[in-house]
């Protein structure tokens, strides 16, 4: 079954074409960073527009890579939610608009199930990764979102713990701005972090009373902020790359002890299986620290390839591929809305 998604939720316009939810025959994205770099952050209604100049590009792009038509696909997927309202509107409309014409079941997926399902995806037969297949735990770590997801099923998810103010995606960028580096700033601090040292500063994380497994985020981000600040007023000049490590760092120990708790959890863990996805998983210091943790405690661990940590519409056909096959909706009811909901169960 192939499936052709559309993924416009932020500053990606991407669309892929994915056979029976595991193999990549294309996966075009148009990225915006540019146009948004020049504000340091995603301006919400310029992201609609430019989802509106280059859809029609990317999807044109997405079938030719495949190397097949309309005729060749049997359903249409689209990100329909969580994410910038008018950023998901485009994208939902331009696939309502494909599927009816063709006369096509239409998928809506969940921007986070998605992420999850980079972890399913392959390009060609020979670099298939070991096959990941539920049940798993998910950390889902973007711009948006940071979430502990244990994915029961395909289709059936339960969200363990998720963060209660700034996702980490969010507080690296604002941390890099704020040290000059452009948006977005996630992938520089990386970079910058390979050469500090981090127990130069001591940025303190945060737990929620009585909910052990939500991350907050804001706190280590105000942390660094205030270092900066106040070294800028004391006409101090900072070391980037400790600042980069230090907060690194940091964010790496709130993510440890969390998973720590899970590895160790009967109740909320019997799989032994850990994937990690979105943006922010990326990172090299995370995946090295995540990795050492789960050797320790004897956890398979599974990460996306790098090109498919970020937004793309490969995972969104995955994804989709497993709720048409799981008939969790009514596909042909083109009526679909793009909903500012994000709750990953439902
Ligand atoms: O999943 P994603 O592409 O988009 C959303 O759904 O939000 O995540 C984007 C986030 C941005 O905050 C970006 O700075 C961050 O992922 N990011 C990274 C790295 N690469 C991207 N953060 C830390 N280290 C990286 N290497
Ligand atoms: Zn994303």
């Amino acid at each position: 079954m192939n499936i052709l998604a559309i993924e416009s939720s932020c500053d990606e316009t991407a669309c892929a074409v994915v056979k029976d939810g595991r193999e990549i025959l294309s996966n075009a994205v148009a990225s915006q960073i540019d146009i948004h770099a020049l504000y340091g952050g995603v301006v919400p209604e310029i992201a609609s527009r430019a989802h509106t100049e280059a859809i029609n590009g990317i999807v044109a792009r997405a079938l030719n890579d495949a190397g097949v038509s309309m005729k060749d696909i049997d359903a249409v997927a689209v990100t329909n939610r969580p994410g910038l309202i008018g950023a998901l509107l485009v994208g939902v409309n331009f696939a309502k608009g494909l599927a009816y014409s063709y006369n096509l079941p239409l998928i809506p997926v969940h921007h986070i199930r998605g992420h999850i399902a980079a972890n399913y995806v392959y390009y060609n037969g020979n670099d298939a990764p070991e096959k990941l297949e539920p049940p798993f735990a998910a950390l889902v770590m973007s711009g948006g979102h940071t979430s502990l997801v244990n994915v029961k099923d395909y289709t059936e998810f339960e969200c363990i713990g998720a963060t209660r103010d700034d996702a980490a995606g969010e507080a690296f960028d604002k941390v890099a701005r704020l040290m000059g580096l452009e948006y977005p700033g996630g992938a520089k601090m990386d970079k910058l972090a390979e050469s500090g040292n981090e127990k130069a500063v001591f940025f303190p994380e945060a737990h929620v009373r009585d909910f052990p497994y939500d991350f907050s985020f804001s706190g280590i981000k105000t942390a660094a902020i205030n270092y900066i600040h106040t070294n800028e007023q004391n006409k101090t000049e900072i070391c980037k790359e400790d600042v980069a490590a230090s907060f690194t760092a940091s964010i790496c120990r709130a993510i440890n002890s969390r998973l720590e708790m899970l590895f160790n959890s009967e109740d909320l863990f019997k799989s032994g299986k850990l994937a990690l996805a979105g943006g922010v998983s990326a990172n090299s210091h995370i995946r090295k620290s995540v990795s050492e943790l789960c050797e320790k405690y004897k956890v398979k661990a599974y990460f996306p390839p790098l090109s498919l940590c970020g937004d793309n519409a490969a995972m969104i056909a995955s994804q989709a591929y497993y709720e048409y096959v799981n008939n969790t909706g009514n596909f042909y009811n083109y009526a679909l809305n793009a909903y500012a909901t994000c709750d990953i169960s439902k």
